[in-house]
């Protein structure tokens, strides 16, 4: 069955979706079919990258008239963060679904209202999350979930970036306050870190957050500076309840880390075993055993994703895969097909990272630590 799909917000993510359903007929057991009927856009540029998708017959720069096309079913916008809750709640109210982007707002109060609103409107809502659906995400979080690791000890789950190490990129929208939000880096990269535990059940109930700054100028991209004021490094050191015991959760997201590129890693250490998975090396799974002698043993992982696909099992995921399963995991659960399998960030996961966000910023200026 097809599903008719607008985007708001064609720039990287945008464009990176469209490519996910061009090659949707890798899926193989998914009976939902993304069709992109149409594209809003304030840039004519960006728009007209379009052209080249045959499906799309509507490309326009204002959203609203998107909103107006009654073949629209689902809406994925992915727009500037000061911008997600007007657009969000608009398309709401407009009668569609939505895949909204992280962080679902620009801080708490705005989270808190998207998700007011898709109550209201009782529309399917679910915020974009796509690392968890490696094939070495998936283990990991069964495996955690899985009660096979004893009591555990300790969880480190971070998300890293380098690209802000060299002072002449061009500054964006991401790195100003007033287009990212206070939060900075937390609501750039910050759901990444946070979805694993949360959807395992681990809120912390407080922390202590360590934030870091980068460069305050960067080029303008057009022979100027600008101003950039955003948080470029977060450390938040937190305390969760696990099976009843107060475990010491680590959250990073960093936009400085010297090498890393896109890498997310997802880390849980038990009394009789423990998971260790990096994007970093995409393939290899690191499980720890405990017996007479102990052993990390590492194995490779193929491409045994949550959703079948023609792509045989002994090659591997990367991110283009990932956000095809993530869209998959979507049409499924909106339908009310996806059974046990993973499935999205849900609103209320994505109000609780901005729950993070803001405890870490009011721990990092009162230099305390601050009970969510
Ligand atoms: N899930 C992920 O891995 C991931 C990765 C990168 C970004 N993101 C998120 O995606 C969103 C967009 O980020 P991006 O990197 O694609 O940004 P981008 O700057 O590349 O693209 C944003 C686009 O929105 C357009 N736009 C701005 N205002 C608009 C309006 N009123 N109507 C229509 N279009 C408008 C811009 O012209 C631009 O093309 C953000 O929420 C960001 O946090 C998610």
């Amino acid at each position: 069955m097809n599903i008719n799909i607008a985007i708001i917000g064609g720039g990287l993510m945008g464009r990176e979706i469209t490519s996910a359903f061009a090659r949707w007929c890798a899926l193989t057991g998914v009976p939902f079919t993304p069709v992109l009927k149409a594209v809003a856009d304030l840039d004519q540029e960006t728009l007209s990258w379009f052209k080249k998708i045959p499906s799309v017959t509507q490309m326009v720069s204002d959203y609203h008239e998107i909103l107006a096309n009654p073949e629209i079913e689902v809406v994925y916008v992915a727009v500037p963060h000061h911008l997600h809750e007007k657009i969000y709640t608009d398309v709401l109210r407009a009668g569609k679904d939505l895949l909204a982007e992280k962080p679902f707002g620009i801080d708490l109060a705005a989270a808190r209202n998207i998700s007011k609103v898709t109550g209201e409107t009782g529309r399917f809502v679910r915020c974009s999350s796509e690392l968890p659906f490696y094939p070495g995400g998936q283990r990991a979080f069964e495996i955690a979930r899985s009660g096979s690791i004893g009591r555990i000890l300790e969880v480190v789950s971070t998300f890293q970036h380098s690209s802000d190490l060299d002072p002449t990129k061009p500054a964006n929208w991401k790195r100003q306050n007033t287009t990212c939000g206070e939060g900075g880096v937390l609501n750039d990269l910050g759901m990444h870190s946070c979805h694993l535990p949360l959807r395992l059940g681990w809120k912390p109930k407080r922390l202590f957050a360590q934030l870091q700054k980068g460069y305050p100028e960067r080029p303008d991209g057009k022979g100027g500076t600008a101003t950039c004021d955003t948080w470029d490094n977060a450390l938040l050191h937190t305390w969760a309840d696990i099976e009843g015991q107060e475990t010491p959760i680590r959250l990073e997201m960093k936009r400085l880390q010297p090498g890393a590129t896109n890498t997310w890693s997802f880390e849980v250490l038990g009394t009789d075993g423990g998971v260790r998975y990096s994007t970093s090396d995409t393939r290899a799974l690191h499980i720890f055993e405990r017996g007479k002698e102990q052993f990390w043993k590492r194995t490779d992982l193929g491409f045994s994703m949550p959703f079948k696909t023609v792509t045989g099992g002994i090659f591997e995921a990367g991110f283009p895969d990932v956000i095809q399963q993530m869209w998959a995991a979507f049409l499924l659960e909106r339908a009310g097909q996806l059974g046990d399998r993973f499935g999205c960030a849900t609103p209320e996961e994505a109000v609780a990272t901005h729950e993070i966000f803001a405890a870490a910023l009011e721990s990092h200026k009162t230099s305390s630590v601050v009970s969510l």
